[in-house]
């Protein structure tokens, strides 16, 4: 998802606003702060602290997008862990935190073309984008895809719980309270299961002519 969001926004000249990378971030501060022991989330501890998070993407020439930074520091790959994948979804529950990022991406997208991903964005957080797209594939596919890009990176995985992983956050993601993971209305469905990166871009692009 964010590797098409990438390409997207560069192919259009826009700046790419990874939401996901908010919310690992929160969760990133959460185990930090020892406010997470094995599975439990101290969430009245968090909410406590949210004062005390600062977030901010900046642009890497380099590697050609935005990087996650809080308190002035570059956590781009610590909130990419196994770790923080587990957790974040209990983070992205909770809603004064959903309000503070909200009211951060809604302000990013006010005057310029950005492409911005993230399991609300059409319904919730900029409902009046000028194209929106419900991107989906088959958790086997998400699976194999995630599976392929952490050996590349070198790190031990386990293709069967990284599935089970992913089936566990859509899950959680689908049926939470607030905000949950839903098509827009006006969303167009793109299932990219039988689709190369570069077919998913073109199709978007499509959508913007
Ligand atoms: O896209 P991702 O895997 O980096 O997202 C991490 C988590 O953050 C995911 O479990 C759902 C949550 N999230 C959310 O609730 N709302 C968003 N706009 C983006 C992500």
């Amino acid at each position: 998802k964010s590797t098409l969001a990438k390409q997207l926004a560069a192919a259009l000249g826009y700046v790419y606003v990874d939401t996901g990378a908010m919310y690992r971030a929160v969760a990133y501060f959460a185990m930090q702060h020892n406010l997470v022991s094995e599975t439990h989330l101290d969430k009245a501890g968090l909410i406590a602290q949210l004062s005390n998070i600062n977030l901010r993407f900046q642009f890497n020439p380099t590697l050609g997008f935005a990087e996650m930074y809080l308190n002035n520091k570059n956590i781009e790959a610590q909130i990419r862990t196994i770790e923080v994948s587990r957790m974040v979804s209990k983070v992205a529950e909770i809603s004064e935190v959903r309000a503070k990022l909200v009211e951060q991406q809604q302000a990013m997208g006010k005057d310029k073309g950005i492409v911005m991903d993230g399991r609300d964005i059409g319904t919730n957080v900029l409902p009046n984008a000028d194209v929106k797209v419900y991107l989906t594939a088959s958790v086997e596919c998400r699976a194999m895809r995630r599976f392929k890009e952490l050996e590349e990176k070198g790190e031990a995985c386990d293709f069967e719980q990284i599935r089970q992983d992913i089936q566990e956050r859509d899950e959680r993601d689908m049926t939470r309270e607030i905000a949950p993971l839903k098509q827009a209305e006006d969303a167009t469905l793109i299932d990219s299961s039988e689709m190369g990166i570069d077919d998913v871009v073109k199709a978007i692009i499509a959508l913007t002519k």
